[in-house]
């Protein structure tokens, strides 16, 4: 009779298949395709490119690089200067001024900036 700490490779195996299961389904919400118009986010970026650059490599030192910042990340920060739940004189202004679609749009742009980073040795 096996005791409770017994090894059953046939629960074992349900088990990790449940468990990979699981992990795709999460991958699939982590990594959403993109949400926006690359290009026409390019288009918006106008805007954006005294204080971010067109590349979101910020040259100014009170604003953030924005540029391969995730997708995800650009959007929610964009909507919540938007809507007051984050406040700045300069982004609240221009972030009411964008749609819904020019929020994902300028989102899916910044994102989409390869950057390579190259921590110290
Ligand atoms: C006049 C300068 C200026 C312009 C133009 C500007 N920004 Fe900003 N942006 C800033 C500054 C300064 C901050 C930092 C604000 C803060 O501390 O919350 C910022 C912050 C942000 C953030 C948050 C970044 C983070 O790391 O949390 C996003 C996203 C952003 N800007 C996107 C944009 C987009 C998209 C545009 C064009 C539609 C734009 N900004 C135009 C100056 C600017």
């Amino acid at each position: 009779m096996p005791g409770p700490f017994s090894f059953r490779p046939g629960l074992f195996m349900n088990d990790m298949k449940i468990t990979l299961l699981i992990a795709a389904s999460l991958l699939a919400f982590a990594v959403p395709a993109s949400a926006g118009d690359l290009m026409a986010g390019k288009a918006k970026a106008g805007m954006c490119v005294n204080c971010h650059e067109l590349d979101g490599s910020s040259q100014r030192p009170d604003a953030p690089h924005i540029g391969g910042q995730l997708e995800t990340y650009l959007a929610e920060q964009l909507h919540h200067y938007k809507s007051g739940k984050r406040k700045h004189a300069i982004m609240t202004v221009i972030a009411k001024s964008l749609s819904d679609t020019d929020i994902a749009n300028l989102a899916s742009w910044f994102a989409a900036i390869k950057v390579t980073r190259t921590p110290p040795d």
